[in-house]
C-alpha cells in the first residue's frame, strides 16, 4: 500500500486518483497524524512508500511537516509541491519564499539519471538534456539542496526544480506529476509506485467494494439511512453500494416530480426494488410539482420551485418513515451521491465566482434541516470510477454510462410555463432522440452516438408553426436537438451529428409523435449559450 499525506492541496485526491490507476492500494490521510500513527499504519509490513502533497498555502503560512516517521521507515518517499519544500526543509534544505509566483505551463529539464526521471521525457533539447512539460504553481522554492540529495531537475525560473537522495530513495519535485498538463505525470508517478516502491498492482474495483463496505458498516453500525434516488448515476451508484454493506437498514425514497424521462421512474424501482431488493418508496409528487409550477415561465423561478418542493417532499417522506416506526427508530444518517468533483467544486473556485448562470438544483442544507449525519460514500471518486464501481456493483452498464440529466429535469427544458401535456410530448420525442442516437455507429470509431455524444437530449418550444401532412395543414408545436460534446461540461461543442440520423429522428418524431410537426437542431456552443435551454 503507499500512504499519501495530505497537505491540503486542491488536487490530493488526483495524486490517489494516478495510484488507484496503478492498481495500486492508497490510502489518504492528513499530513498532521503523529509518527505514532505512521509506524502503526506501516506495521504490518505493506507499506511500500508515502507521496507527500501539495498545499494551496506556504512554507511561511502554514508550519505542517510531515511527522518525521515518514524519513524514518526505510521505504520511498514522493514530494510533490509543498511536499518537496517540507521535505527539504524537514532534512536540512532551505526554502525561501520569493515574489514571482510560477503558475502554470513549464519546461523542465532533467539532470543525470535518476531511477525516477531516467528514460522519461517529452523531448530533447539540440544538446541532449532531457526535456518534461509540467504544471508548476508555486511562489516558494528550494534553494538549497538538504544533505545527501542531488539536482534531479531544473527550470530557469526554480533552479531546484526536483532532487533525489538515491540512496534512501526520496525524491521530490516542485511541480504536479498528478494533473493531466504534466504530460509524463501519470508515467512517473507509475514509475515511482510500481518500480521504485516496488508496490504490487493487484488492487481492482472489487477490493475497493470490499473496503468501502467495511468503512461503510462501521460508520453506521446499527443505525438507519435514507438515501434520495434520482435515477441519476451518482445518487444509483451510492444507492447500490449501501445497500450492499446494510441491506434493509437503508431506505431509498424516490421522488417522482413528473419531470423525468420515458418510463425513467419504472426503470428505477425495477432496478433497485426489483432486482437489488432494496427497500424503496416511490413518492409521486407530480400533481404538487406541476400545480405549483402552473403559470410560472421565469427559469430561476422554475428552479427554486421545483428545488424547494424537492426538499419539502424528501423531509416529509423522512419523517413519515420515522413516525412509522415499522420496526425501526428513523433514519440517522442522510447518504448521498457526492462525489469528488462536488466537493472541490463547492469548496473551491466556484465559490468565487460572481454571478449565478443557473441556480443548481441543491440539496446542501438537507442534513442539518433534518437533523442527520451524512453518509457520503463515493466522495473520493471521480465520475468515470464512480461508473465502473456501479459495474462491479451489478448496475447495468447502460443505466451507469447515462447521459447526464439535470435536478429539475425536464423542468428545464420545457421553455416558458411547464405543463403535463408538455411533458408527454417531450418525453416522447426524446426518448426517439436517445434510440436513435444508440442505434447509429460511427464508422471510423466503431462508438455508436450515443457514446460519442456527452449529452444529448430534446427541448421543447411551445410555439406553433404551420406544417403539412396528408393532404391537411398541421399547427403544431416544435423541438429543438441538443447534442453536445464537453470533457467539463463547462465549455461544450455542439456535435456534428450525421445528416441521415438526424433525418430519421426527424421523420420519427414528426410521424409518431402528433402535436410536434417541426424539428430544429441547435448549433450553438458554450459559451455562448449553455448545454441546456434554460
Ligand atoms: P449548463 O446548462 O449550465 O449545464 O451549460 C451544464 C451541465 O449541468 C447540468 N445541469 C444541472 N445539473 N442540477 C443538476 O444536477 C441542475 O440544476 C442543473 N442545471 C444544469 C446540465 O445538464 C449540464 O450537464
Amino acid at each position: 500500500k503507499i500512504l499519501i499525506l495530505d497537505f491540503g492541496s486542491q488536487v490530493t485526491q488526483l495524486i490517489a486518483r494516478r495510484v488507484r490507476e496503478t492498481h495500486v492500494y492508497c490510502e489518504v490521510h492528513p499530513c498532521d497524524v503523529s509518527s505514532d500513527w505512521v509506524r502503526q499504519f506501516a506495521a504490518d509490513g505493506k507499506l511500500k512508500g508515502v507521496i507527500l502533497s501539495g498545499s494551496h498555502a506556504s512554507v511561511y503560512e502554514v508550519d505542517d511537516r510531515a511527522p518525521d516517521a515518514v524519513f524514518e521507515l526505510g521505504v520511498p518517499v514522493l514530494g510533490i509541491c509543498y511536499g518537496m519544500q517540507t521535505m527539504a526543509a524537514q532534512l536540512g534544505g532551505k526554502v525561501e519564499g520569493s515574489h514571482s509566483r510560477e503558475f502554470g505551463y513549464a519546461e523542465v529539464r532533467a539532470h543525470g539519471h535518476t531511477a525516477l526521471l531516467k528514460g522519461i521525457e517529452d523531448f530533447s533539447t539540440p544538446e541532449g538534456h532531457g526535456m518534461l512539460k509540467v504544471w508548476m504553481s508555486h511562489g516558494d522554492k528550494v534553494t538549497e539542496l538538504p544533505p545527501g540529495f542531488k539536482l534531479m531537475c531544473s527550470t530557469g525560473n526554480c533552479p531546484i526544480a526536483g532532487m533525489a537522495d538515491e540512496m534512501r530513495r526520496f525524491y521530490a519535485v516542485q511541480f504536479h506529476p498528478e494533473v493531466t498538463h504534466t504530460v509524463q505525470g501519470a508515467a512517473l508517478l507509475n514509475r515511482f509506485v510500481r518500480e521504485i516502491c516496488g508496490a504490487q498492482a493487484d488492487w481492482i474495483m472489487r477490493d475497493h467494494i470490499e473496503e468501502a463496505v467495511q468503512k461503510i458498516r462501521e460508520q453506521v453500525g446499527g443505525e438507519e439511512v435514507i438515501l434520495g434516488l434520482s435515477g441519476g448515476v451518482d445518487s444509483s451508484v451510492a444507492a447500490a453500494l449501501i445497500h450492499r454493506a446494510i441491506g434493509d437498514q437503508l431506505t431509498c425514497v424516490f421522488v417522482d416530480h413528473g419531470l423525468l424521462r420515458l418510463n425513467e421512474g419504472d426503470m428505477v424501482m425495477d432496478m433497485f426494488a426489483g432486482k437489488l431488493h432494496a427497500k424503496v418508496v416511490r413518492v409521486d409528487a407530480s400533481d404538487l410539482f406541476l400545480g405549483e409550477l402552473a403559470g410560472v415561465s421565469e427559469p430561476e423561478q422554475k428552479r427554486k420551485i421545483i428545488g424547494r418542493l424537492f426538499v419539502d417532499v424528501f423531509k416529509a417522506e423522512a419523517e413519515k418513515l420515522k413516525a412509522s416506526g415499522q420496526g425501526h427508530k428513523g433514519a440517522t444518517f442522510l447518504a448521498q451521491g457526492t462525489i469528488y468533483p462536488d466537493v472541490i467544486e463547492s469548496g473551491g473556485a466556484k465559490s468565487k465566482k460572481a454571478v449565478t448562470i443557473k441556480s443548481h438544483h441543491n440539496v446542501g442544507g438537507l442534513p442539518e434541516q433534518l437533523g442527520l449525519k451524512l453518509l457520503e460514500p463515493l466522495r473520493d471518486l471521480f465520475k468515470d470510477e464512480v461508473r465502473e464501481l456501479g459495474v462491479a456493483l451489478g448496475l447495468p452498464r447502460e443505466m451507469v454510462y447515462r447521459h447526464p440529466f439535470p435536478g429539475p429535469g425536464l423542468g428545464v427544458r420545457i421553455l416558458g410555463e411547464v405543463k403535463k401535456e408538455y411533458a408527454d410530448l417531450l418525453r416522447r420525442a426524446d426518448a426517439i432522440f436517445i434510440e436513435e442516437l444508440r442505434n447509429f455507429t460511427d464508422e471510423a470509431t466503431g462508438k455508436t452516438w450515443y457514446d460519442l455524444t456527452s449529452q444529448a437530449f430534446t427541448v421543447f418550444l411551445p410555439v406553433k408553426s404551420v406544417g403539412v401532412m396528408g393532404d391537411g395543414r398541421t399547427y403544431d408545436y416544435v423541438v429543438a436537438l441538443r447534442a453536445v460534446q464537453t470533457s467539463d461540461f463547462m465549455t461544450a461543442d455542439w456535435a456534428e451529428l450525421p445528416y441521415a440520423l438526424l433525418k430519421k429522428v426527424s421523420s420519427r418524431i414528426i410521424n409518431e409523435v402528433r402535436g410536434i410537426n417541426r424539428v430544429t437542431y441547435d448549433v450553438s456552443s458554450k459559451p455562448p449559450a449553455t448545454i441546456e435551454w434554460e
